[in-house]
């Protein structure tokens, strides 16, 4: 990248780092007694951005989740946020919303069309007019924000599906900025991406970016075999590890660059005898029947109906594994204002009630329902107590659960059962049990196999796992991309 003239690297030298995205990593929320806090948000963008901007430094642009209420209210959270980083060398900048916008934008556009459709289930998509007119003038005042909060030499990185449009109204004021962009859930293939009304406009944009990151090589290729159909101008230049795209006398480098985890963080935090003596005492509550964990946000691209019923057809097919292992599934609340999410929530109580009601016997239980948010540690002696992970989205951009499981298995021991459908899937391959997560019996068997499954072949297992994700992890993901980013210059292809 050149700035002033002289050659840097991201890597050597600071440069100012501005990261936007529509969640912060706190969000607002109103306690008991109608007074403002803020609690961690939810999600893996936030899980993995963290930190990278604890040790980078630099400002966080987002939202908080809290429509805006007057100036008195959003003084109070700016308040917040600052309280929030006083010490650190990164700074919240919030971005307020409306009701209105919070209803079109966050919940319509980006969660009722985006979400659903790039997640291959298009009949669950809502595609209101509206909703599209609220998409540009939020990210219109995500831009403004942006750009009011940095300078030309700085290098400004967009986040995921709610903030394409973003780019390209940064563009058009700072022709030769650097501007990032990365997509944290899948992109889907052209056969679905063309139901999308506004399907131009969003390339058009994304086209913006000197670089546009995804999750795997299947989101690459569907994203440049997306370019290829619907802009059939773009020339596409396949490079050793990437595809560079030329279109309207811009170019773009586009890369799979898999999310990752602070794996020693996680390692550490799961060896600490704080954790470990939580971890003996979920085990202990839970009379000493070994545990599968399934841990997710409560979202319907996470399989979780799908699961439980697996999960039952498991206890009825193999019954001899009644009262020797019981699902632990946690539920994170999730974009509750949204019906589907709602309905959703629903059928999974309704569903655990039924199974534990059919299958529980005095001193076993079948299913451990938790429907709230766990802290770090709780989540960490979680998976340390874990013999198995049961982890099956129907369709995910990543799924960091998957490798944080991973990570705290520092006994080499525990079997990860993954669906080929989430993005760890290429990269955990080796190790884990992989499913289709529609496959209710193909899961009940790799369920009965799990159990059976010999310490030596699980430590096998579980070691290549780990070696993967110890030298993938996240400070090796910032330092790819920010690679890519180094010397990329967008503006050199005129
Ligand atoms: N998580 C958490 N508390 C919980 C459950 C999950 O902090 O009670 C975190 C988890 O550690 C992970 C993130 O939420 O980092 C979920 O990320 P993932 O990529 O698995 O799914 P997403 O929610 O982004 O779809
Ligand atoms: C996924 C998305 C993120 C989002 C998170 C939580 O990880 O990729 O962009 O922030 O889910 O969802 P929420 O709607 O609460 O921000």
């Amino acid at each position: 990248m050149m700035v002033q003239g002289k050659r840097h690297t991201l890597s050597t030298t600071r440069h100012r780092l501005l990261v936007v995205s529509n969640r912060l990593p706190v969000s607002i929320k109103k306690d008991e007694s109608g007074n403002m806090t803020a609690v961690p948000s939810s999600g893996g963008l936030v899980s993995a951005l963290n930190p990278i901007l604890s040790e980078y430094g630099g400002t966080w642009v987002g939202n908080t989740g809290f429509a805006s209420n007057g100036e008195s209210h959003d003084a109070e959270v700016r308040r917040l946020l600052t309280a929030t980083t006083r010490g650190t060398s990164v700074r919240y900048l919030p971005v307020f919303l409306s009701t209105e916008e919070q209803t079109n934008f966050y919940e319509g556009f980006s969660n009722e069309i985006l979400w659903p459709l790039f997640h291959d289930l298009q009949s669950r998509c809502n595609f209101a007019p509206r909703y599209w007119e609220f998409y540009q003038r939020v990210n219109q005042r995500f831009a403004a924000v942006s750009l009011k909060a940095s300078q030309p030499g700085d290098v400004i990185w967009i986040q995921d599906y709610q903030l394409m449009d973003v780019g390209r109204l940064i563009r058009h004021k700072r022709p030769e900025g650097t501007l990032a962009f990365f997509m944290h859930i899948p992109f889907p293939a052209p056969d679905i991406f063309e139901k999308l009304p506004w399907r131009r406009q969003i390339l058009e944009s994304l086209l913006e970016h000197d670089l546009l990151g995804v999750q795997t090589p299947r989101d690459e290729r569907n994203l440049v075999a997306c370019i290829r159909t619907f802009l059939p101008s773009a020339e596409v230049e396949r490079e050793h590890d990437y595809r560079r795209i030329l279109y309207r006398s811009r170019q773009t480098r586009i890369q799979a660059f898999p999310i990752s985890i602070d794996f020693q963080q996680f390692a550490h935090g799961a060896a600490s005898p704080e954790v470990g003596r939580r971890a003996f005492e979920i085990r202990r509550q839970l009379n000493g029947i070994p545990i599968a964990i399934g841990i997710d946000r409560l979202d319907y691209t996470k399989g979780i109906p799908e699961r439980l019923r697996a999960f039952a057809r498991f206890l009825r097919d193999f019954p001899t594994t009644r009262g020797r292992i019981s699902l632990y599934q946690v539920v994170v609340p999730s974009r509750e204002n949204i019906t589907g999410y709602r309905r959703l929530m629903h059928e999974i109580e309704q569903l655990v009630a039924h199974i534990n009601g059919e299958y529980s016997q005095p001193g076993w239980v079948p299913i451990h329902y938790v429907h709230r948010s766990l802290p770090r540690k709780e989540l960490l002696a979680l998976y340390r107590a874990a013999s198995l992970a049961l982890i099956t989205p129907l369709k995910d951009g990543m799924n960091l659960v998957s490798k944080e499981y991973c990570a705290a298995r520092t006994e080499n021991d525990g079997v990860l059962i993954l669906s080929e459908f989430a993005g760890a899937a290429p990269e955990l391959h080796r190790g884990a049990l992989l499913v289709n997560p529609y496959d209710e019996l193909g899961i009940a068997e790799s369920l009965n196999r799990a159990l059976a499954m010999e310490p030596q072949e699980q430590r096998r297992r579980m070691m290549r796992m780990r070696a993967w994700v110890r030298r993938h992890d996240i400070h090796n993901w910032r330092d790819s991309f920010f690679a890519a980013l180094d010397g990329y210059s967008g503006a050199a292809a005129s």
